[in-house]
Order: C-alpha cells, then sequence, then structure tokens
C-alpha cells in the first residue's frame, strides 16, 4: 500500500539554509489555504497568520532572543524570504473555560496542526521550512503590531533550499517504542 501524504511526511525535514528568491504568491495561497482548512477543537479556528516578507522586518524579527541567544540559536531566520508568525487568539470565555477544565490548552494543538498542514503542502511544493519555537514574543508582537489579546505560538520560515529538498535519514525512535497495541 502506498500513501502519498506518508512520503512527503517521510521525505520532509527541516530547511534552515535558503536561496534568495522569494516564495511565489500562488504557492503561498496553497500553503496558507492548506492551514485555513485545518480542524482544530470545536472548529474554533484561533489562529491568525501574520505573513512577513519585507527584508527588515525578517532582519528585526531575528534579532535579539530569550537570554541573549540570538548568535547561536534560528540566526538563519534573517535570511529566510518568509517568515509566517502564527498567532492563537483572542480566545473566547467558552473556549477558555473548556480548556480550564480539563487542564489543556486546545489552542496550542489547533496551531500545531494547522502549521503542520502548511510545512507539508509547502514541501509538496517543493519549499523548504522549518519550525521556530525560541523567539521572544514581546518584541515580535511589538514589530508586527500583534494585538494584545494574541499570543504567539510559533513562528514558520519558509523558502527554497540551498541544497535541494533531497530527502536525509531520519533520527527518530522506533516504533515498538513509542507504540502500544491494547
Ligand atoms: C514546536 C517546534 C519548535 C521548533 N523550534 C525550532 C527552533 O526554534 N529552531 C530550529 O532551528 N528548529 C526548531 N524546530 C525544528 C526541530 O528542531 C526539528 O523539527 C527536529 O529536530 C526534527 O528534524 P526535522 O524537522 O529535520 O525532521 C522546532 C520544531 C518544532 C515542532
Amino acid at each position: 500500500m502506498e500513501s502519498k501524504v506518508l512520503k512527503i511526511i517521510q521525505d520532509r525535514f527541516s530547511v534552515r539554509d535558503y536561496e534568495e528568491r522569494p516564495v511565489e504568491q500562488e504557492k503561498l495561497d496553497l500553503i496558507l489555504e492548506a492551514a485555513r482548512l485545518a480542524p482544530s477543537a470545536s472548529n474554533s479556528q484561533p489562529w491568525h497568520f501574520y505573513v512577513v516578507r519585507d527584508k527588515q522586518k525578517i532582519k528585526e524579527l531575528s534579532g535579539e532572543m530569550p537570554l541573549g541567544t540570538h548568535l547561536v540559536i534560528n540566526s538563519f531566520i534573517a535570511e529566510a524570504p518568509v517568515v509566517i508568525v502564527a498567532t492563537a487568539g483572542p480566545i473566547d470565555l467558552l473556549h477558555r473555560s473548556a480548556s480550564a477544565i480539563i487542564n489543556k490548552k486546545w489552542y496550542f494543538v489547533d496551531l500545531g496542526i494547522a502549521l503542520e498542514h502548511m510545512v507539508l503542502t509547502a514541501w509538496e511544493l517543493g519549499v523548504g521550512s522549518c519550525w521556530v519555537g525560541w523567539f521572544d514574543e514581546k518584541r515580535i508582537k511589538k514589530l508586527l503590531d500583534i494585538p494584545r489579546g494574541e499570543e504567539v505560538i510559533a513562528l514558520l520560515t519558509l523558502g527554497y533550499p540551498k541544497d535541494g529538498l533531497i530527502p536525509r535519514p531520519k533520527n527518530r525512535k522506533k516504533i515498538e517504542e513509542i507504540v502500544k497495541f491494547i
């Protein structure tokens, strides 16, 4: 049996080295459509996506990180032609209360699904990406004028990889370590 989606999942890897060439609007539209169609808790769709293409803003996005770690971590952001800043919120009272009752922040899950939809669609279109979870939320919100009620969940860099999209071996746990059939 074969699965096209699984093939993309098997081949994909994080791309941190990008060509300067921009990502076509048509491809960006498809990538964002994949996020729009993602499932979410109670179909709450708690997301906003800030698509940053302005070179200066991208440079500023990649600036100082928490604890002054920008020199070693995530400096690659500065060279990405596109950075998507994904936010959640404002979360309404119903979802806030439901999350509090079962002690799970579903909007984190919702954003994770939407972002990974983008990652996989991008790969299929020949566009590389990298999740970025290490960022300075306060500075990014100020830089992009993001409303107070929104929380930055993650960044996603996008662009054409300098070295192509040639699959490489994956460092993952074995299936027996993580799955239990009951
Ligand atoms: C939630 C999340 C946050 C991540 N944050 C960063 C990050 O800040 N910087 C980075 O270079 N990679 C980041 N990554 C990428 C992971 O390091 C990468 O997915 C993992 O090492 C597996 O490698 P692969 O994506 O090439 O298969 C992040 C991935 C996820 C899912």
